[in-house]
């Protein structure tokens, strides 16, 4: 589909995470000049980074196949040998979400990434036996938005550990008139320096607003995105000068409006809101920490300076709360 074709196919197409980038590209070189499989990668950042769009451009870069699972996905420790037997040597096994695996199916995960081998009990009771199975090398590679939910021994297990970042304003500009290029879409820099900072550092978002955008031009204008059509429509969208969305400013209203502006927990604030909490803790959270508009306590989330001059709020003087 379309989609697919806005994500990059090598990795010197994919734009931004330079840091990740520069190692990976070491690693899989040396991996494919020694004839071997590339030593388990996790990923992990806020969704919407490329996590799963590197994944595939490190399996394209090793030239090997690349297998798409996720930790929901995969139920039984019999779904989990049923994929790895059937893998060829080298290849890539994509685990989504890996941190939702259940810990049966993480006991089978540790002797294959370690060994190359399942261990599979035959049988039940006292006539029951293990028996070791020998699979093809291959390379994990594992996604979470969340490191501290995955087990120890699990993480431990991983030879590159790759943190994802939001991408600068400058990254995602260069993101969107890539995608612009490949849809046929009109758009002038200013555009798309408006679209980029109002995408909240994350290329799927961007991609996302980049799509609605050209449909206001094309009704409301003459089809270019113009700096004064992107304003229009991310205004019409609901999205903010900051890239906040309704849900973004519902949780600092409620922040300020209903707890003085914290220290509020988020199982307080989830229910607030009516969000889940794994929502606001995966999406909505860490894009208010790193606009510095919330932090986090040991008593719970409180609003900032910055996020109270945000919402047109003054703060009030109550000495109590700690930033
Ligand atoms: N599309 C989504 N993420 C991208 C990236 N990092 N570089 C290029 N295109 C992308």
């Amino acid at each position: 589909t379309w989609q697919y074709s806005l994500r990059p196919k090598r990795l010197d197409e994919y734009i931004g995470q330079d840091k990740a980038k520069e190692n990976l590209a070491i690693f899989i070189k040396a991996a494919v000049s020694r004839g071997e499989a590339l030593d388990h990668v996790l990923l992990y950042g806020p969704p919407g980074l490329g996590k799963t769009t590197l994944a595939s451009i490190i399996a394209n870069e090793l030239g090997v196949n690349f297998r798409v699972t996720s930790g929901p996905a995969i139920e039984r420790s019999g779904d989990l040998a049923a994929l790895l037997t059937n893998l060829t040597e080298k290849d890539v096994l994509f685990i989504d979400e890996i941190h939702r695996l259940s810990h049966s199916v993480e006991e089978v995960l540790y002797s294959a990434m370690e060994d190359y081998a399942l261990d599979i009990i035959i049988g039940k009771g006292p006539s029951a036996r293990s028996i070791r199975l020998d699979i093809a090398p291959f390379t994990l590679i594992g996604a979470t938005t969340r490191i501290g939910a995955l087990a120890s021994p699990l993480r431990d297990r991983f030879g590159v550990i790759s943190r994802l970042e939001y991408y600068e304003p400058e990254a995602l500009v260069y993101i969107i008139k890539r995608s612009a290029e490949i849809l046929n879409i009109k758009i002038e820099d200013r555009g798309a320096a408006e679209i980029a900072r109002r995408s909240r550092g994350t290329p799927r978002v961007a991609n996302r607003l980049l799509k609605r955008v050209r449909d206001f031009a094309q009704i409301k204008g003459d089809g270019v995105i113009t700096d004064e059509i992107a304003d229009r429509s991310l205004a019409m969208l609901e999205v903010d000068k900051a890239g906040l969305d309704n849900i973004d400013r519902r949780m600092l209203m409620t922040m300020i409006e209903k707890f003085g502006g914290g220290p509020v927990g988020v199982e307080t604030l989830a229910a607030a809101i009516s969000e889940e909490r794994d929502t606001i803790e995966d999406v909505y959270e860490p894009y208010l920490l790193q606009l510095g508009f919330i932090n986090r306590t040991p008593r719970g989330r409180v609003v900032t300076t910055l996020g109270y001059k945000h919402m047109n709020i003054d703060m009030p003087n109550n000495g109590g709360q700690q930033e």
